[in-house]
């Protein structure tokens, strides 16, 4: 299948470590020219390093910006598409992963899973109109079960991006700007949550590896393919979607426990 997007220009908040990572380096693979940020300046500049000599017939431009402010956020959006002359993909990826129900955790995953999304989003509309672009979410299966994540932020503001993530689908789909969100299960990579919790309580990690039916999780590249795709011409007539790539994890009432 070809996805046509040698030269495309494709904006990706968090790239610099595993499913934002993986996002990245799947675009790039077919040619696209990436901007990538995160907060970490070394970890920018060695991914971009690393990237540019993986990928010398591409494009990769990393950037430090805290997507939780949203005058750096709107400036890497504005300075990206002038260097290039447009945007044809944007995808929304970090959050806090934070799973405290207090006020502070709320309010730092509103900014950053949530309203970062959505400026991200409304700084690359202008763009996205005049090139028939495309815009992917990253939420998370705890926005459909109620899971371990329970109670905290995590779920629910993910829940309030997907339907968002929907509602600008039905509003730009007349401009023929589509919108999409990809809900990973449980994502196991070096680095990771996951890795870390193997780590910290590997009891628990233990029941959660026996809840995926496949007999293991799922790798940060199988989610980006899936980005990648629905970003493409090839996904031309599908928006308003919350695509979960999960393995067919099930929500099981004792995972509560
Ligand atoms: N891992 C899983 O099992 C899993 C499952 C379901 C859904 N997801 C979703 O997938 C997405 C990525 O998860 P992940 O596990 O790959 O996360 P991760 O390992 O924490 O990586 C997040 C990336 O985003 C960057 N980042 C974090 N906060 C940022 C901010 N305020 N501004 C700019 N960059 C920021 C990080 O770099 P810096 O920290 O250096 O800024 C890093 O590059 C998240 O939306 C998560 O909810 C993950």
């Amino acid at each position: 299948m070809k996805l046509n997007l040698e030269k495309k220009v494709v904006l990706v908040t968090g790239g610099t470590r595993g499913i934002g990572k993986c996002i990245v380096e799947a675009f790039l693979a077919e040619g696209a020219t990436v901007y990538f940020c995160s907060r970490t300046a070394a970890a920018v500049a060695s991914v971009e390093q690393a990237l540019t000599a993986a990928y010398p017939a591409s494009q990769c431009h990393g950037a430090v910006v805290d997507v939780s402010d949203a005058a750096q956020l709107d400036a890497w959006v504005a300075s990206s598409a002038a260097a290039r002359g447009g945007v044809d993909v944007v995808v929304a990826n970090p959050s806090t992963l934070s799973m405290a129900d207090t006020r502070a955790a709320w309010t730092a995953s509103f900014e950053t899973d949530m309203m970062a999304s959505r400026n991200l989003m409304q700084a690359a509309i202008p763009h996205l109109e005049r090139t028939k672009g495309s815009i992917v979410s990253i939420a998370t299966v705890s926005a459909r079960d109620l899971d371990f994540t329970v109670p905290s932020p995590y779920g629910a503001l993910k829940a309030a991006l997907i339907h968002y993530t929907a509602q600008m689908a039905r509003t730009l789909a007349p401009k023929g700007v589509r919108a999409n969100t990809v809900s990973p299960g449980n994502v196991y990579f070096k680095g990771g949550v996951w890795e870390q919790i193997e780590h910290d309580k590997p009891e628990f990690f233990a029941g959660q590896l026996k809840a995926n039916p496949m007999g293991r999780m799922v790798r940060p590249e199988e989610v980006a393919d899936v980005v990648v795709f629905l970003a493409s011409e090839r996904a031309s007539c599908v928006t308003g979607q919350n695509l979960n790539v999960d393995g067919g994890l099930v929500y099981r009432c004792e995972l509560l426990k």
